[in-house]
């Protein structure tokens, strides 16, 4: 497949003038994607009913008529001022009770009756006017779902939209009372109305009922989302996509993919590296200009799965420096290119960047585009420009299936962070330190979805964490050829988050119970004999099994049978790689010795390499420059 380029435009913050010749230097960098429109509701609609699609009109033409395909978002991230005259509680409500105010963006919550109206008739309207306007080759719903913490809210809307869901679920209190184990500190229910949201509670809410508020708040995400896919599909045959983030977790992104052609994801590697990477501090010096080396490709890996058919985009690419990471230093001459080109190499049908030009006023002053905010171009257009002629060159990267598939779970992810037993214990971060072995040793992995129809062609599955493993699923794993690994916390609990009996993990053909769980500070790891350490968290097994890894006095962390291995801790990066080459070696894969820094992916044609360090890097007979990018076919 042929790979493209494109950007986020803004018509509406620059003279209509300037559009032409915006246009025309898109073309002829070679850009093929526009995204735009999905902050303009207050422009397209400036008071209730009052409709102004002119300008929208034309912009629309503008580009195509100079070849550039649009991607048009539905604005209703940001809903103008005078809806919240129309709705006064329509906004999301924080945990301590706050409403959440106007005067930025996402300022709505998802179980708002009216606004859910009013995002189906804006939604409608752009339908009707451009879903067969030729220039509008694709669309966006809303931006960024989960931005700024804006999931969970706990507002009377919310609520009662709980008490129904629940209602739905459960069908009677007896069954919701059974189900939670409410009979625990008498916190009983004989009417669904009684059943508030879980924050504001004197100390810790029954976990049960936190996880069915989880649930409850992805759902209404997936049912916002589908009424605006229901009503574009009305009207356009074009394919629909969404933009989701990096580690925003609070929705099931396979749910809400389901309802679209394509996932796209927001790729900002210096910004995410701080704050949501989570590691030390001596590697986000190192990789301040360059990102983390694997955080991205995790990131490919996921909206892979989570896009129909494996269509995926990067829908916004950092070009430079941005406007809201604790500390924003600029790329690494060459990073820009080289995320582009790992993307594509990771399977991006297109990768945009955000944004074409570096706004003048308002929030993002200080994020680059490429274009500076006098138009003269900005350092990554150069790169663009480059990836542009490369792909002029040799625009088809074609897909491969990974030999490896780790399992990435939604509810997974909530139950953890409900239930973390060790301070700063998280499951994205398990499932992460999981895929950076993999990654280390130049594994390619294809992140999976807890689905038992998912598993098929893989030679290894690793699913860490996976705290409650349905019956179907553990069946698909048990049949799969793959080598298998699972644990820590395997199945600890059930549905409804109880420890289910017989006591976890209860798996066919491998002799193992967990019969105590301990958490550890961080300063008392457990060694392990041959290297490494259990960290965090630690599992007493029960077994009979073979031992795979042990501490330094004998007892097991990790045990085997044939194709399965339980793994009862949390592993440092030494003890992680020793166990990743034990499942490479019992799986039959090839790994390399890859120098800090070095990626890479292979395609069905070649293999890519990808240096992430400062530093040049040498693997084997080829020289990687810092932020250098090789491809080499395969023979
Ligand atoms: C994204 C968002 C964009 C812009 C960008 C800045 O999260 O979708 O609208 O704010 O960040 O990096």
């Amino acid at each position: 497949m042929k790979r493209t380029l494109g950007t986020c435009y803004y018509p509406e913050h620059w003279p209509e003038d300037m559009w032409e010749v915006d246009a025309a230097r898109m073309a002829a960098l070679g850009l093929t994607w526009v995204r735009i429109g999905e902050f303009g509701w207050s422009v397209i609609e400036p008071a209730p009913g009052e409709l102004q699609f002119d300008w929208l009109d034309r912009a629309i033409d503008t580009l195509g008529r100079h070849g550039l395909k649009v991607v048009l978002g539905t604005p209703t991230a940001t809903p103008p001022r005078w809806m919240l005259d129309r709705h006064q509680d329509m906004l999301a409500v924080d945990a301590e009770g706050r409403a959440r105010g106007f005067g930025s963006r996402r300022h709505y919550c998802f179980s708002h009756a009216g606004y859910f109206e009013e995002s189906k008739r804006i939604t409608r309207l752009l339908a009707e006017r451009y879903g067969r306007n030729p220039h509008v080759a694709a669309w966006q719903t809303d931006n960024e779902y989960g931005c700024h913490d804006t999931i969970l809210s706990y507002s009377d809307a919310a609520r009662s939209a709980f008490q129904d869901w629940c209602a739905q679920r459960y069908q009677s209190t007896d069954a919701l009372n059974r189900a939670w184990g409410n009979v625990f500190w008498s916190m009983i229910y004989d009417d669904f109305e009684q059943i508030g949201l879980p924050n504001l509670t004197v100390t810790e809410p029954n976990p049960a009922h936190v996880m069915a508020f989880r649930r409850f708040s992805s759902d209404q995400v997936v049912r916002f989302n589908r009424a605006q896919v229901d009503i574009i599909r009305a009207h356009s045959d074009a394919p629909i996509a969404h933009n989701y983030m990096g580690r925003v977790t609070e929705f099931d992104h396979y749910k809400v993919g389901a309802d679209l052609d394509i996932a796209t994801w927001d790729s900002y590697p210096l910004g995410f590296l701080e704050d949501r990477v989570g590691r030390p501090v001596e590697d986000q010096r190192a990789y301040a200009r360059q990102g983390d080396p694997d955080f991205q490709a995790f990131h490919h890996d996921l909206y892979r799965a989570v896009g129909k058919n494996g269509r995926w985009w990067v829908m916004e690419q950092q070009p430079g420096p941005v406007n809201w990471a604790p500390y924003n230093p600029a790329p690494l001459p060459g990073m820009v290119r080289l995320w582009t080109w790992e993307a594509f190499a990771h399977g991006a049908e297109a990768v945009c960047y955000f944004r074409w030009r570096q706004a003048a006023m308002a929030q993002e002053q200080m994020h680059a585009g490429l274009l500076r905010p006098d138009s003269v171009e900005a350092p990554g257009f150069g790169e663009a420009q480059q990836v542009a002629a490369e792909l002029t060159a040799t625009p088809e990267v074609a897909p491969a299936q990974a030999p490896v598939g780790l399992i990435f779970d939604y509810e997974a992810e909530w139950m953890w962070a409900i239930q973390p037993h060790a301070k700063g214990a998280s499951y994205f971060a398990l499932v992460f330190d999981t895929y950076r072995a993999l990654r280390r040793v130049g594994l390619d992995v294809d992140i999976l979805p807890p689905q038992p129809e998912a598993l098929a062609g893989y030679k290894l599955i690793l699913a860490p964490g996976l705290m409650h493993l349905p019956d179907a699923l553990l069946t698909a794993l048990l049949a799969s050829d793959a080598q298998v690994l699972l644990g820590p916390r395997t199945a600890a609990r059930d549905a409804d988050f109880r420890i289910p009996l017989p006591l976890p993990p209860a798996l066919p053909g491998l002799p193992v119970t967990v019969s105590r769980v301990e958490s550890l500070r961080p300063d008392m790891p457990e060694p392990l004999r041959g290297g490494g350490a259990a960290q965090m968290y630690l599992e007493d097994l029960e077994t009979t099994a073979d031992p795979v890894l042990e501490t330094n006095s004998g007892v097991p962390v990790a045990v085997g049978a044939e194709a399965m291995i339980y793994l009862g801790g949390w592993l440092d990066d030494t003890a992680m790689d020793r166990l990743t080459r034990v499942l490479c070696a019992r799986a039959d894969l090839e790994t390399f010795d890859l120098p800090e820094g070095v990626r890479t992916r292979t395609t069905a044609a070649e293999r890519f390499w990808f240096n992430h360090s400062s530093q040049e890097r040498q693997v084997g007979r080829i020289t990687l420059p810092p932020a250098g990018v090789l491809r080499v076919p395969l023979v």
